[in-house]
């Protein structure tokens, strides 16, 4: 071993560059090996084929087709047969049998994407995601060559079994070949894939997502060992869900103002919640829009949203199954008042919509309705007194 591999091996490990790291020290073994002391040499090569701490493929910058993903480290609620199908494809990968191709599919936000960085983190394995952009190319027939090289790039990967390999959206070079715009360019492109997918390294574990399951084509289905459906969340597991993003929101902009039974409530009132992402967007933006000075004051953004309407209607949010004090948290009118409101002998002050479309209503029923004739009460008097005279 000469002074030069030393040096090197402290710069390239100063410098990141595990590439570089790694062929000095297969470099030394070597040496050692020329030299003829083979069991330093066998030691050597043992260390970097077990390491851990170095990245066992490529490095980032020589690939062409990929891009690392950070593994996820929140917390991914899943419905149980979700859960269930997930836990499964964790034990497939380590028993490392040959099923190996995995395809996630459903409808936008029900967590494919994450669940693939969950599984990530949960193997310690790196994860490596396809970068369509530069596959996709509008030259004729050159995305099927950027099919074919990223396959070899993949099936070049030194420590296959230490990796994850995310597909993410196939659905963009694999639409249905009957089906689609560019019909031969598709065709093209989906062919190129499937025989990707015939010829991959076994090691290899391949996730691929989609939410266009209906126009996937058929025979790249058919490669897949298994297929996760996503769209399998119920109206509870979906108020499960909205309750732990709330949680966790109210934790990330520390606001203490907490109800979960009132909010239960709120969005039970909504029949068709919306998928895990959108539950997301809308409950960020309701908290993000409130008044942090008054106590659980999201909540009246979150009726507005789950409800559709404001919380201004005291009758409504009774028939609704709100208490008086939860009437009091909604509206903003104090539990006194909304208990004489209720009982019908109070003036309902902080309501001025429905003020309002009262008297409009009142007003165009004076425009609408013919009038009716004054009734003259001295005329009636006299007309019953001759009549009785009458008689
Ligand atoms: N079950 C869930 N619980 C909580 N948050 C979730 C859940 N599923 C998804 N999310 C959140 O929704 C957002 C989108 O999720 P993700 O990207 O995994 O969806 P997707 O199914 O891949 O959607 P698309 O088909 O649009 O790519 C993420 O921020 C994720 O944290
Ligand atoms: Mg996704």
């Amino acid at each position: 071993m000469k002074k030069k591999n030393v040096i090197n091996l402290i710069r390239y490990y100063a410098e990141k560059n595990d590439p570089a790291f790694r062929e000095e020290a297969y470099e030394i073994a070597r040496d050692f090996d020329a030299s003829g002391d083979f069991q330093l040499s066998e030691y050597i090569m043992a260390l970097m084929s077990s390491a851990n701490a170095f990245v066992p493929q490529m490095h980032e910058d020589q690939m062409t087709f990929f891009r690392k993903v950070a593994p996820s480290h929140d917390s991914l609620p899943l419905p149980t047969p979700i859960e269930k199908d997930i836990i499964g494809i964790i034990n497939a990968i380590q028993r490392n049998m040959g099923i190996n191709k995995f395809l996630f599919q459903g409808a936008p936000g029900t967590g494919k994407t994450e669940s693939v960085r969950q599984i990530a983190r949960i193997l310690e394995r790196d994860l490596f995601c396809v970068d369509f952009d530069t596959i996709i190319d509008s030259k004729l027939g050159q995305t099927q060559k950027n099919i074919a090289a990223l396959f070899d790039e993949l099936n070049h990967f030194a420590h296959p079994e230490k990796i994850l390999v995310l597909f993410d959206e196939i659905d963009a070079i694999a639409l249905d070949r009957t089906n689609s715009h560019d019909l031969r360019e598709m065709g093209r492109a989906t062919s190129a894939i499937l025989k990707g997918f015939d010829n991959l390294n076994e090691q290899i574990t391949i996730i691929a997502t989609t939410n266009l399951f209906k126009h996937f084509d058929k025979d790249l289905s058919r490669r897949f060992d298994s297929i996760v459906d996503f769209n399998r969340y119920t109206q509870d597991d979906l108020q499960e869900i909205a309750e732990s993003i709330l949680n966790n929101f109210l934790d990330d902009f520390k606001i203490a103002g907490r109800n979960p039974r009132l909010f239960r409530k709120i969005i039970s009132l909504n029949k068709k919640l919306p998928y895990p992402a959108d539950l997301r967007k809308i409950i960020k933006a309701d908290i993000t829009f409130s008044d942090a000075t008054i106590e659980c004051d999201y909540l009246k953004n979150i009726y507005k949203s789950f409800v559709g309407s404001t919380p201004d209607d005291l009758h409504k949010l009774q028939t609704q199954g709100f208490t008086v004090r939860e009437i009091e948290i909604l509206s903003g009118i104090s539990k006194s008042q909304v208990s004489r409101i209720l009982n019908g002998d109070g003036q309902i002050k902080i309501a001025p919509k429905e003020h309002q479309k009262r008297r409009s209503l009142n007003a165009t029923n004076l425009l609408f309705h013919k009038p009716q004739k004054k009734i003259n009460l001295a005329e009636v008097y006299r007309k019953a007194e001759e009549e009785i005279v009458w008689r």
